[in-house]
Order: C-alpha cells, then sequence, then structure tokens
C-alpha cells in the first residue's frame, strides 16, 4: 500500500480553481521532487495534503488514515507524522535552536504541555541528537535570529525529524538560501531520505536540482499534473511543456 495517496484533489480559492482533480500515489522512502511554474498550485498541494488548507473536493490517505476525516488530536497526531519545511524557516526567531526543534513534538502533546513548554528528557535527548547529525551541536543554545539561513533551515529540518515522521513536505527549501548552502540542505534531505528511510516530497524552482536529488518528478501546469515520471524522461520537450517555451533558453539538456 503507499504510503500518501491522492485522489481526484480539487482546491478552489473562490472563483479560481487552483488544482484540477489531481492523482498520484507516492511510496514509502521515494523522494519526489514537485517542478512548475509560478502560480501552477505547488504550495496549495503541500498545504492539502497535510491540511493546512481544506481541500474542496477529493481524498487523501496517508499511513492508513483518510486525512479529511480526521479531527482533533487524531489529525494532530496523522499531521506530526507529516514534517513540514518552508522557504522562510517559520522559526520563532526570539527563541533557542534547541526551543525550535522541540516545538516540533508539539503535535504529541496536550494543549496545556505544550504551552508551559514541558518537555522530557528523553524528547531534549532526541533534539540534541537530530541537531548533531545535522551538524548543529554547537548551536544548541544559540538565539534563532543569530545564524545564517542555511543554518536556519537545517534547524527546520531538525525540527522536523524530531516529530518523528514518515513524510518530510518541504515547500521551496532553498529558494532564500545561495548554491552552496543550498546543496549542504539538499544533501541533508538526501541522507534523510537514504540513511532514514524517510519519504521526501519536496517543491522546487530549480529544475536541474530536481532532476539531481529526485528519484520521480511530478511536473505542474495550471493545476494539473502534466508530468509524472523519473528525472531521465524530464526531456526537454517536458521542461518546455511545463514551463512554457520562454523557458527553452534557459534549459541545459
Ligand atoms: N489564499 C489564496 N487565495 C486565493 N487564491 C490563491 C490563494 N493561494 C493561492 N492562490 C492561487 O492558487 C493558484 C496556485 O497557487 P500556489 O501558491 O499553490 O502556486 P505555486 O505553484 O506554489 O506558486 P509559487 O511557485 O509562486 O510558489 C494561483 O493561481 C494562486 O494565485
Ligand atoms: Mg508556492
Amino acid at each position: 500500500m503507499p504510503l500518501l495517496q491522492v485522489d481526484q484533489l480539487v482546491k478552489d480559492y473562490g472563483d479560481v480553481r487552483a488544482l484540477h482533480g489531481i492523482d498520484f500515489d507516492v511510496d514509502a522512502g521515494e523522494f519526489v521532487a514537485v517542478i512548475g511554474p509560478s502560480g501552477s498550485g505547488k504550495t496549495t498541494l503541500i498545504r492539502c495534503i497535510n491540511r493546512l488548507i481544506e481541500p474542496t473536493e477529493g481524498d487523501i490517505h496517508f499511513d492508513g488514515n483518510a486525512m479529511r476525516t480526521l479531527k482533533g488530536a487524531d489529525l494532530r497526531a496523522a499531521r506530526a507524522r507529516m514534517g513540514m519545511i518552508f522557504q522562510h524557516y517559520n522559526l520563532v526567531t526570539r527563541l533557542s535552536v534547541l526551543e525550535n526543534v522541540l516545538h516540533g513534538r508539539l503535535g504529541y502533546k496536550s494543549t496545556m504541555a505544550g504551552i508551559f513548554g514541558f518537555y522530557s528528557d528523553e524528547e531534549k535527548e532526541k533534539a540534541v541528537e537530530v541537531l548533531t547529525l545535522l551538524g548543529l551541536d554547537a548551536f544548541v543554545y544559540r538565539r534563532s535570529d543569530q545564524l545564517s539561513g542555511g543554518q536556519k533551515q537545517r534547524v527546520g529540518i531538525a525540527r522536523a525529524l524530531v516529530q518523528d515522521p514518515r513524510m518530510i513536505l518541504c515547500d521551496e527549501p532553498i529558494s532564500s538560501l545561495d548554491p552552496s548552502s543550498s546543496k549542504v540542505i539538499m544533501d541533508y534531505l538526501k541522507k534523510i531520505q537514504t540513511e532514514l528511510g524517510i519519504t521526501l516530497f519536496v517543491n522546487l524552482h530549480q529544475v536541474d536540482v530536481a532532476k539531481r536529488y529526485a528519484d520521480r518528478i511530478l511536473g505542474f501546469r495550471e493545476g494539473r499534473l502534466v508530468f509524472d515520471g523519473p528525472p531521465a524522461d524530464l526531456s526537454g520537450d517536458v521542461i518546455r511543456d511545463i514551463y512554457g517555451t520562454e523557458a527553452g533558453e534557459l534549459i541545459i539538456e
């Protein structure tokens, strides 16, 4: 059984149809990159999958759960198994690296325990362990606003990892980073897939990065899935189909 099943997913924002009946499955352990021009529906798709926004029609099954029927604690628990990484990191800047990472555990707590910041020693040890894995052991007590963009994104990855996720959703994880920090982040995401067996589902603007890191690419155009295949099948013609002929000049085949 696939880890994620998306069936006939439709999302309307008022009169605007952002997703037109999307169908695909993702198997556990895959690294999937989602590409497509601005406005093609990539962010909408990711946010529908973890129900940060409500789909208009269709079904999403994740890890045995019918996501659209879940509420309250059940929804929080299912969502905790999907980590999320954002373009602008979404850290609480005045808090330490450790505190930000521990926020990844909130989905497992009662509201009161969350408000008072009660974390077990085991949770703190796990947080330090993932920070070490990401090369941030020297920054555990540093305030998050004193980090570089690449370091902040590694904190974002650590926060997702302490959730003990089966899948991590990433919405343009490297769009705010320079090429060298981007490579560091992509290499960590790949390591998380290959060494921890976590499924990666990553929106990217950089076609070359998608081709290099993903096992499978989904191409969106105007809210429709127009390509689903391995990087080797992503020919210049397919890229022109996804991005329009203007993109042709930028294609390196
Ligand atoms: N909150 C909203 N209200 C109304 N329309 C929206 C909203 N969010 C997105 N849209 C529209 O839905 C469509 C898909 O937007 P979405 O942000 O998912 O695209 P995207 O592929 O992530 O783009 P980008 O690459 O620029 O991030 C666009 O037409 C957009 O204008
Ligand atoms: Mg987007």
